[in-house]
């Protein structure tokens, strides 16, 4: 028998998924307050992501006839040593969340959910994209760390994360 409950588990994952909300709304604060836009503005973009990601597992509980609890909020940090740190951070935060994700995954095999099987599958994917899309940002911070207005070049030029809707993505609560 499985420790927890599959829906037990999401339930602490959508605590996780907003306090990676937060953590991004501390990020691009830090550097809106640097005067570096476009990087504060790709912080803004990721905390709605993943607030998203949040909402989508708050449909699927309530699809599923779960329980939602919707976790308190903590104070996140708004300032950073230098530039590159936030992204460092945001990097090692995706791939903590990679490992929760397959956690939950393994979970759901464990338990033979399908549901839950082929709800997590979608965030499988979306996790490679998000370490892909952090890994990327760091190479390009820590080469242009003496002059960040070179990655704010190359954020407006390369639009990173902006690819737009994904059709496969899968329903979230209230829209959006
Ligand atoms: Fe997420
Ligand atoms: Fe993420």
């Amino acid at each position: 028998m499985a420790e927890k409950s599959f829906p037990a588990a999401l339930n602490e994952q959508i605590a996780n998924e907003f306090a990676a909300s937060q953590q991004y709304v501390g990020m691009a604060v830090y550097y809106d307050a640097e005067t570096l836009p476009r990087l504060a503005q790709f912080f803004y973009r990721q905390a709605l992501e993943e607030r998203e990601h949040a909402m989508m597992m708050v449909q699927y509980l309530l699809d599923v006839g779960e329980e939602v609890h919707i976790p308190d909020i903590k104070a996140q940090e708004t300032s950073y040593s230098d530039g590159v740190t936030p992204v460092k951070k945001a990097l090692a935060q995706e791939e903590t969340v990679g490992e929760e994700i397959f956690a939950l995954f393994e979970l759901a095999r464990e338990v033979k959910d399908y549901r839950a099987e082929q709800f997590m599958q979608w965030f499988v994917k979306e996790q490679v994209e998000e370490v892909a899309l952090m890994g990327d940002l760091l190479n390009v911070v820590e080469r242009s760390k003496d002059n960040l207005l070179l990655a704010e070049d190359y954020i407006a030029r390369e639009t990173p994360g902006e690819g737009g809707g994904d059709p496969t993505a899968p329903p979230a609560a209230g829209g959006g």
